[in-house]
């Protein structure tokens, strides 16, 4: 799969559109892109160990075939674990998979609960799935999510590194042909996630740079915009 320019101009919504691929990927075909971006090891939730080991509560969006469950619990075996998986056949699998985590099969958008989590990770840069309105809708929902005290956690690849288009855009905008219709992704910058993020009340207090199959991601970890930390040192509270 080559990623190239978008030919017609992007539309305003492009998750729904997006998740038919998911729809008819098979789990399998997930688990090859995980390992060839160097995913599969779960050097991504190594980087959050930390909090992981504090937290009591993760809210894992995007559940597909189970990764961050699998290392989430490796890395704490006492943290409950829940994931949304807005399609059906991941959602099923991951039931059976993993009896002892809470799977909601749902869209995040549109998801509605009073529950709060100590962790709500948006990982393997699928902010990019969604488009620059679905950003807005998606972050507001992750703030309302998280818990006073709590993180939430978007992977994104750094920009300033990698960016084919230039370092001025805030966008990396592309689309990929599959076997199942095309995938249009949207990668921000993370300066254009905080700006979204301040928007929906959430402020970034900490930036996770790590390399991964010689490309340079970064998570950004933001808390809530009026949550007060009982010292200068952010992670005080795990
Ligand atoms: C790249 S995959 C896996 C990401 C997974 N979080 C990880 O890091 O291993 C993205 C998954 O997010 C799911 N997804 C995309 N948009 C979603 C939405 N609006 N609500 C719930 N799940 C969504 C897709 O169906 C797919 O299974």
């Amino acid at each position: 799969m080559k990623p190239s320019i978008p030919s017609k101009k992007l539309p305003g919504t492009i998750n729904a559109d997006n998740s038919r691929y998911y729809q008819q990927c098979k789990a399998s075909s997930i688990i090859t892109f995980a390992k060839s971006a160097g995913l599969e090891s779960g050097a991504d939730l190594d980087q959050l160990e930390p909090y992981l080991k504090h937290s009591k509560t993760i809210l894992e969006v995007g559940g597909s075939y189970g990764r961050v469950i699998e290392h989430a619990h490796r890395i704490n075996p006492t943290l409950k674990i829940s994931a949304i998986e807005q399609v059906a056949h991941l959602a099923d699998r991951l039931k059976q998979k993993y009896p002892f985590a809470k799977i909601i099969q749902g869209n995040i958008l549109t998801h509605t609960s009073h529950e709060q989590y100590d962790l709500v990770t948006l990982l393997w840069s699928i902010i990019g799935e969604f488009s620059d309105f679905e950003k807005v809708l998606l972050i507001k929902k992750l703030a309302q999510l998280v818990t006073v005290q709590g993180r939430v956690v978007i992977d994104i690849l750094d920009l300033n590194s990698y960016h084919p288009y230039g370092k001025t855009s805030n966008s990396y905008d592309y689309e990929i042909e599959t076997e199942h219709g095309s995938v249009i992704y949207m990668l921000p910058t993370k300066e254009r996630l905080f700006e979204i993020a301040q928007r929906c009340g959430l402020t970034c207090d900490e930036v996770i740079t790590y390399d991964l199959n010689g490309i340079t991601r970064q998570m950004l970890l933001f808390r809530k915009l009026y949550s007060k930390l009982p010292s200068s040192d952010s992670k005080a509270s795990f």
